[in-house]
């Protein structure tokens, strides 16, 4: 145990919090014997209310690509703030974020500014929907969009199956009709997604996609064959950057994967921090929220009282202004690679059946010793041994996301050699109760049920 006792401050504060909220101290990442209360978070460091410093690869969910409380990103809200917070109205810095937003997404023809990602998904589709006058929307098994109604289905937390496509909700409160309106399709199933496809291509109005969905990477052609598919029955095809926008590099995924959506949201990365998100694309879609079609059946209503507010606006301007530096994403590349590697060998040296998926600035291990393409395969792999690893890491004073591994640019040299000594204490200590027969132990017989 590397880490301080829990104090007094922190443990009253986690007994008001179980009170008072109604998730208690469960949060999406740690259960509540490992629940911590923050106090403070700069560059890649996180500090919690009993003094324990960790190396923070949680980022906020993935916002704080340059760091917690970047200098030029306090400095840009700080003076902005003298200026007013929101006034609903054009400003310049929400007009000049659209220009660079324009000119970095290969899609975006026009930019619509809005606060979190699941307005920017949700919007996406029902310009989709009032584009095609049609109602259903297919998504991909596994795949998270927020958390709408419509998104809140088959997602990675899905734990029971109906037959494809039929969707399941993993929320009580979700419509009937709602769940009707959503087909599912396996991610990297060219086939299977086609058939669905032409099967209900009069009832369809969008197909949207995590184009790296959750860590699991699309196989060679696979985003290349729904463009083509889409494009060809002219059904817009929806890419969810709400991570990998600004991510995966100034122009996301798709200039990643090199294929061009038709409407896409980008979030997190892009807010350094604030919350804003924006809907982006081509301008025959992105042309119906234009309030001079108010009226009509074309027109499309989207908008929200903080939207395009300027201290956003001017937070994703100064996150903007650092990442356009010459080797930003070499850098965050790097760093991550670095980790992926020392991750995979450590645990390949140890014995222990793992794979590290994803891209580099958001990543994965996988206990699994099979090969995971789609949701259905990663939940084959180990997830109590990935639930122990994740403990151990922040007992070793590394705070991760459940799910992924997120990179930022203030992670330094050192912080990643002390992360790799985290590692390898971690894995020690997996090896060590699977020794005792415990948690890592387990792993095999798992592997081999899943495959039965
Ligand atoms: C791929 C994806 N889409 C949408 C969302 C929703 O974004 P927000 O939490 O900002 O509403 C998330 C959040 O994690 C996400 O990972």
């Amino acid at each position: 145990m590397y880490r301080r006792p829990r104090s007094a401050r922190e443990t009253e504060l986690l007994e008001k919090a179980k009170r008072l909220l109604p998730a208690g101290v469960r949060t999406p990442t740690f259960s509540p014997e490992h629940a911590i209360v923050v106090e403070s978070a700069r560059g890649a460091r996180i500090r919690d209310v009993s003094g324990n410093e960790y190396i923070d690869y949680l980022l906020g969910s993935g916002p704080m690509l340059l760091g917690h409380a970047h200098p030029a990103v306090v400095r840009a809200v700080r003076e902005a703030l003298e200026r007013g917070s929101t006034y609903l109205l054009l400003n310049e810095p929400a007009i000049l974020l659209a220009e660079e937003i324009a000119q970095a997404v290969p899609c975006a023809e026009k930019v619509s500014l809005h606060n979190v990602g699941a307005e920017a998904t949700s919007f996406a589709i029902r310009l989709a929907r009032a584009y095609r006058k049609r109602d259903k929307i297919l998504k991909f098994e596994g795949a998270f969009h927020g958390m709408s109604d419509w998104a809140l289905l088959s997602t990675h937390w899905t734990r029971e199956f109906a037959p494809l496509p039929h969707a399941v909700p993993n929320s009580a409160g979700i419509p009937e009709g709602v769940v009707r309106d959503v087909l599912i399709a396996p991610f990297n199933d060219l086939e299977a997604t086609e058939s669905l496809l032409e099967r209900h291509r009069d009832e369809l109005a969008c197909v949207i996609v995590e184009p790296l969905q959750r860590t699991i990477a699309p196989v060679p052609g696979f985003l290349e064959g729904l463009r083509e598919m889409t494009r060809r029955r002219d059904i817009p095809l929806v890419f969810d950057e709400v991570v990998t926008g600004f991510r995966l590099g100034l122009g996301g995924a798709q200039e990643y994967y090199g294929v061009v959506p038709d409407l896409c949201a980008i979030g997190k990365s892009l807010s350094g921090g604030h919350p804003i998100a924006a809907l982006c694309g081509r301008a025959e879609l992105m042309d119906r929220i234009d309030p001079a079609r108010a009226g009509t059946s074309e027109y499309v209503r989207l908008s929200g009282t903080y939207s395009a507010n300027p201290i956003s606006a001017v937070a994703a301007r100064a996150t903007l202004a650092e990442l356009r530096k010459p080797g930003a994403y070499e850098r965050l590349f790097a760093s991550g690679r670095t980790l992926m590697d020392a991750l995979g060998r450590l645990l390949r040296d140890a014995g222990i059946p793992a794979q590290i998926l994803g891209e580099p600035p958001a990543f994965e291990v996988f206990f699994a010793d099979h090969e995971i393409t789609d949701f259905r395969s990663s939940l084959r792999a180990d997830r109590a041994t990935h639930a122990r690893f994740v403990e151990c890491l922040l007992e070793r004073g590394i705070v991760k996301a459940h799910e992924k591994f997120f990179l930022s640019l203030a992670h330094t040299e050192e912080d990643l050699a002390t992360t790799i000594e985290a590692f390898e204490g971690a894995i020690g200590d997996l090896v060590r109760s699977r020794a005792r027969g415990g948690v890592a132990g387990d792993a095999k017989a798992q592997i081999e049920r899943g495959k039965a």
